[in-house]
């Protein structure tokens, strides 16, 4: 919350003016109208469309898993999250193939119960996007968009070396909401680049992190390098 009752002062705040206090500069515009729509009737065939171009920015989850022969594969999922620190929990969704099959993520992850969540920064958001491109089963996206790997500690799934961020992880359950997966993991061990982490303070440098978001769907990306703070209430 921004804390209006301290500052009565004007402060460089968008959309301010001078004699405004601080309290009328932020008080939100209530709505009159709105659309309602329906989405299981009129509005079913848009949802994905609809609900992805609205609940944005999505953090990305690039995921690395083994299918039982040992073949890497490697794909990214924005319907993904973080839901919780104890235990540590992540999840995420691959939704069915148009065809009605699994991804092969799901597939591996099944098979295996192991994965790693890699996260994507904008170093690596082009190869990213080629990872998305549906290979034959078995085929290793990460080589053809000239990603490499490094070995995890306790999962089999190699981690993406040029990733900033990995977290491995073993399947706690999927749960099968029709043709949508959710894969929920217990994160084991987390791996942080270097200059991202003071070793001392044990705290991240989250201001060096340039992770990338989903917005609206199919081709839509942000930056996340413009943050304000606001004091948290007491
Ligand atoms: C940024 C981004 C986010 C994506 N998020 C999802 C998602 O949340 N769920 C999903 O099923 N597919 C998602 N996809 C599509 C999958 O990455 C794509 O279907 C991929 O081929 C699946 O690979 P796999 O069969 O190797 O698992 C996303 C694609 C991109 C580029």
């Amino acid at each position: 919350m921004l804390d209006a009752t301290r500052n009565t002062q004007p402060v460089p705040i968008l959309g301010m003016t001078q004699n405004m206090s601080l309290l009328d500069a932020i008080r939100p515009t209530p709505h009159a109208f709105s659309m309602e729509l329906d989405l299981e009737h009129d509005f079913a065939d848009r949802a994905y469309r609809l609900l992805a171009s609205l609940v944005m920015p999505r953090p990305i989850a690039f995921v690395t898993t083994l299918s039982l022969d040992g073949r890497l594969n490697a794909a990214p999922f924005s319907f993904f999250n973080l839901f919780g620190a104890n235990p540590p929990i992540l999840a995420f969704a691959p939704g069915n193939r148009e065809d009605g099959t699994p991804k092969d993520t799901a597939i591996n992850v099944r098979a295996t119960r192991e994965f790693v969540v890699n996260l994507v920064d904008e170093a690596i958001a082009e190869a990213m996007n080629q990872c998305a491109a549906s290979l034959p089963y078995g085929e290793n996206e990460l080589a053809r968009a000239g990603l490499t790997t490094h070995p995890s500690s306790l999962v089999k799934p190699p981690r993406i070396a040029e990733s900033p961020v990995s977290m491995e992880c073993h399947e706690w359950g999927t749960i099968q909401i029709g043709g949508n997966r959710l894969v929920i993991g217990l994160i084991k061990r987390l791996h942080v680049r270097d200059e991202l982490f003071d070793a001392d303070k044990k705290r991240i440098h989250s201001d060096k992190l340039h992770v990338i978001g989903r917005m609206a769907s199919p081709d839509g990306y942000c930056r996340t390098r413009e943050r304000f703070k606001m004091i948290h209430p007491a």
